[in-house]
């Protein structure tokens, strides 16, 4: 089965430090990502913290901390960069969130997610 390619919003509507979220099937069942923009690019993340494999918004699609610096779990107050997925701060300091590779095609935020991403990202650790 080929990677899966996901067409997530047009860019041109994805503002700085805006969020939208989406559902892949990573092999063993549904999963949340998300993309972000920050300084013109586009980072797509899996919506689950490296403390606890959760999902980080309490609040649908609320990602980012109170001053808009970071990407915030909402369970715990975990603190990650926005541009690399790096934990600044709480339980999980030091590990990244899972990245997906994005990318802007024709105008539209594509992400691609592999096969068997949950094998893959199992391997990652
Ligand atoms: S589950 Fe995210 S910081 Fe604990």
């Amino acid at each position: 089965m080929p990677a899966a390619r996901i067409v997530v919003c047009k860019a041109s509507s994805l503002r700085d430090k805006q969020t939208v979220k989406f559902a892949f099937d990573a092999g063993a069942g549904v999963r949340e990502g998300f993309v972000i923009a920050l300084a013109g690019r586009v980072y797509a993340y899996r919506n689950q913290c490296r403390h606890i494999p959760m999902t980080m918004d309490w609040v649908e699609n609320r990602f980012l901390s109170r001053d808009r610096c970071h990407i915030q779990c909402a369970t715990h107050g975990a603190l990650y960069e926005i541009d690399s997925g790096l934990c600044v701060s709480g339980p999980p300091a030091g590990q990244h969130l899972r990245a997906l590779p994005v990318a802007i095609e024709d105008g539209k935020v594509v992400v691609t997610i592999a096969r068997d991403a949950d094998a893959s990202a199992g391997a990652a650790d």
